[in-house]
């Protein structure tokens, strides 16, 4: 082979596997991308399923915190709201969720006690996870779980894989009617989709 066949074979070689690493990189950033979050977490039925790990995957991004503590301790804990970095992008581009965005708010039990700062809340154990899934589509018009553009899901610690809500607009509904102008979700709580600093 001419030597300057050589090198043009060489320089094919690395542009293909530049290209090649390139678009392998995009796909597993998609990993956990809203545009594919129904093929992971929502079967046929439209059944949901429960995002594990999602403290250990970096495409998992946690946008707000609520701490509830009410005298007597009742209901008391602290509540991790989790949803994918491209949602977080989307969102501060155009102020709406994405089709397949998905939220979790994770629930949980809160320790105490006086630090140096003063009478300290963080985070113990967790109880439920509460999840929603925009839908865009309708995809599920006779399933219980799912309406109002989104797919509604609970979680319980005791059995984290078993989905236990039946009907959204019993059992979550009610109470996020406070929230219907911002699209069902309690927006003011996630500066991460709306704030800078
Ligand atoms: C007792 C009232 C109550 C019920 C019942 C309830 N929610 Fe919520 N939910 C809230 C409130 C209030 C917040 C935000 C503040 C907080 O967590 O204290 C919230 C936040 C959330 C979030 C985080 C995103 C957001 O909307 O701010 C998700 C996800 C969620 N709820 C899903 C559900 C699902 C799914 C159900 C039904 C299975 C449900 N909730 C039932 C009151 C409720």
């Amino acid at each position: 082979m001419a030597h300057n066949a050589r090198i043009v074979v060489a320089v094919s070689l690395i542009l293909a596997v530049a290209i090649f690493s390139e678009l392998a990189g995009v796909q597993s950033a998609n990993g956990s991308m809203s545009t594919n979050t129904f093929d992971r977490f929502v079967d046929a039925e439209g059944n949901i399923k429960r995002p594990e790990n999602m403290l250990g995957d970096p495409n998992w991004v946690h946008i707000g915190s609520w701490a509830v503590v009410n005298d007597g301790g009742e209901g008391n804990g602290l509540h991790n709201v989790y949803t994918t970095k491209d949602v977080v992008q989307a969102y501060r581009k155009t102020g709406e969720f994405p089709d397949g965005a998905m939220l979790v708010k994770q629930v949980l039990s809160a320790e105490t006690d006086a630090l140096t700062t003063g009478q300290a809340y963080w985070a113990g154990e967790p109880g439920v996870w509460f999840v929603m899934i925009k839908d865009r589509q309708n995809r599920f018009p006779g399933n219980a779980l799912w309406g109002n553009g989104w797919g509604w899901a609970l979680f319980e610690a005791a059995n984290p894989a078993k989905q236990v809500a039946t009907n959204f607009r019993t059992d979550c509904l009610g109470c996020h009617i406070p929230a219907q102008q911002s699209d069902w979700v309690y927006i003011q709580g996630y500066r991460a989709l709306t704030q800078s600093d």
